[in-house]
């Protein structure tokens, strides 16, 4: 497999600067130069917009507008929410229907206008849902708490969950291919989605809401905008297969000795608890320090141990399937399989049991600055990624784990290698978290962890995409070939490079 021009200084995951301010991504990633093609936002293209838009409300305008407080209007929608990239766009559009998305992006290409933010939160109206075969279709403004709160009034679940619920918007979910936390038992978005409607950049609408679940007429084309992060083109709408929702939710959390238990215990949950398993998520020991060290929770076990698994059960019996989940517990643990256990008696219970989950990378977020690495390894090998890099960590002398200790920042950088993730799909999330900004916590990192997964067929990026950081590495887990093919339809469908430029290829 070819690697691609993978550019060493380019940090895969640049360290907020210190001081709280965000660091600007063209400071950050100083090889990424603004493309000379493109033009600059004037106020006769703010004019334009103003018009198509019919609303002043409808646009945030840095551009021409006097007000003392547009930039902090417009702070919000070029920073993201980890504080690590900052962007400079002038100018926010808030387009409400297909028709205004559409002018807006064949006026841009004219123009040959990049990076324009387009905020589609108007756009996000429920279009149609039918309770018999489960099809939900909205606009791609919605968000995926609200799809999901009405769909629970319907019986039914959006087949996507995610700790950013409450403000992600379904479009997002989409254009970013978002995994989740039930992934394992819903599967992804390329097989809930049954259509899409999208604007190109030349202002073409591409009408593909089908509702059908079977379609074998040509390319499935929608595939393409899954997962594409706003290269290609704008989804507008979407069409999904939801699932009844279930009736009963239970979940468990466990203590285990080593990652080759946590494996045996998946195995064991597949088969004890098959059709009823809804997730199954792994965090090691010090991805709970941290979560205890920033929140003051109580711990749900007792005792400390190397390894903690959260496994939910999702189905239509709450007595019947709490009764297999503790039998799943009480099998793992006579086998020695799992050393100690608890099952949640209540939801609020459930949902404190997540928290040590769900509250990982926020945690981390709050320790310091952190080297973030999404990938896919096959499972036997799954956790010697974090173990091979923690210890090339210390070797090299850079890890101090008392995080209390900030007074030898400078000589142990390195507070905490974490992993943790979707074991259930094979999903690692490695965090490296980080006192001070250090290059040679970077050259330690990288392209250590990119040749590591390379060499196992891994994939660099299972569920948070390529982005900025992911982009120049691309060729540890795509060959030449692909990558080709991928520019091909890029330059096909985008061919003035207006759509989310110097990201993903
Ligand atoms: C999670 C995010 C980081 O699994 O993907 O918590
Ligand atoms: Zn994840």
């Amino acid at each position: 497999m070819a690697r691609s021009g993978a550019r060493r200084h380019l940090s895969s995951t640049p360290v907020r600067s210190a001081g709280g301010v965000v660091r600007l991504t063209s400071e950050a990633y100083p090889n990424i130069v603004r493309d000379e093609r493109f033009a600059q936002v004037t106020a006769e293209d703010v004019a334009f917009f103003k018009d198509v838009l019919g609303s002043d409300s409808a646009l945030i305008d840095g551009v021409t507008s006097e007000a003392a407080d547009i930039a902090d209007d417009i702070a919000p929608f070029n920073e993201d929410w980890m504080r690590k990239y900052r962007g400079q766009g002038r100018l926010v559009l808030k387009p409400q229907t297909t028709e205004q998305v559409s002018r807006i992006l064949a006026y841009c290409n004219d123009k040959k206008l990049a990076v324009i933010v387009l905020n589609l939160s108007r756009m996000n109206n429920v279009i149609s849902f039918d309770e018999v075969s489960g099809v939900l279709v909205i606009d791609a403004g919605v968000i995926l708490e609200v799809a999901d709160q009405y769909l629970a009034e319907r019986g039914h679940i959006f087949p996507l969950d995610l700790g950013a619920k409450g403000s992600c918007q379904v479009g997002g979910n989409l254009a970013t291919n978002a995994g989740g936390l039930r992934l394992l038992r819903y599967g992804n978005l390329h097989g809930t989605v049954l259509g899409i409607e999208a604007v190109l950049p030349d202002g073409t609408v591409v009408d593909e809401l089908s509702t059908l679940r079977k379609n074998n007429t040509g390319y499935d084309l929608k595939q393409l905008f899954i997962g594409a992060e706003g290269t290609i083109g704008v989804i507008t709408k979407v069409a999904i297969q939801c699932p009844q929702r279930p009736k009963a939710v239970n979940v468990a959390f466990f203590g285990l000795e080593s990652f080759k238990h946590a494996r045996l215990a998946f195995r064991e949950a597949k088969s004890q608890l098959s059709e009823i398993l809804s997730a199954f998520e792994l965090m090691d020991a010090t991805s709970q320090n941290i979560v205890q060290h920033v929140t003051g929770y109580t711990r749900p076990l007792d005792g400390d141990y190397p390894f903690y698994c959260l496994v939910e059960t999702s189905g239509s019996n709450g007595e019947h399937d709490y009764a297999k989940l503790e039998a799943f517990l009480e099998d793992v643990m006579s086998k020695e399989i799992v050393l100690d256990g608890v099952v949640a008696q209540d939801e609020t219970q459930a949902q404190t049991l997540w928290k040590w989950r769900e509250g990982v990378p926020e945690a981390l977020g709050h320790v310091g600055g952190v080297y973030k690495y999404d990938v896919s390894i096959p499972l036997e090998e799954m956790y010697q990624l974090v173990e091979d890099t923690k210890a090339r960590i210390q070797e090299a002398g850079l890890l101090n784990e008392d995080l209390a200790d900030t007074a030898s920042a400078a000589e142990h950088p390195v507070s905490a290698v974490v992993g943790y993730g979707h074991m259930g799909d094979s999903n690692l999330h490695l965090n490296v978290s980080t006192r001070v900004y250090d290059k040679r916590v970077e050259k330690i990192l990288e392209p250590f962890v990119y040749e590591w997964i390379q060499k196992r067929k891994g994939s660099i990026s299972a569920e948070h995409g390529l982005g900025v950081a992911k982009k120049a590495f691309i060729g540890y887990s795509r060959s030449d070939t692909m990558v080709k093919l991928m520019k091909q339809i890029k330059d096909l469908y985008d061919p003035n490079g207006i759509m989310n430029p110097y990201k993903y290829i």
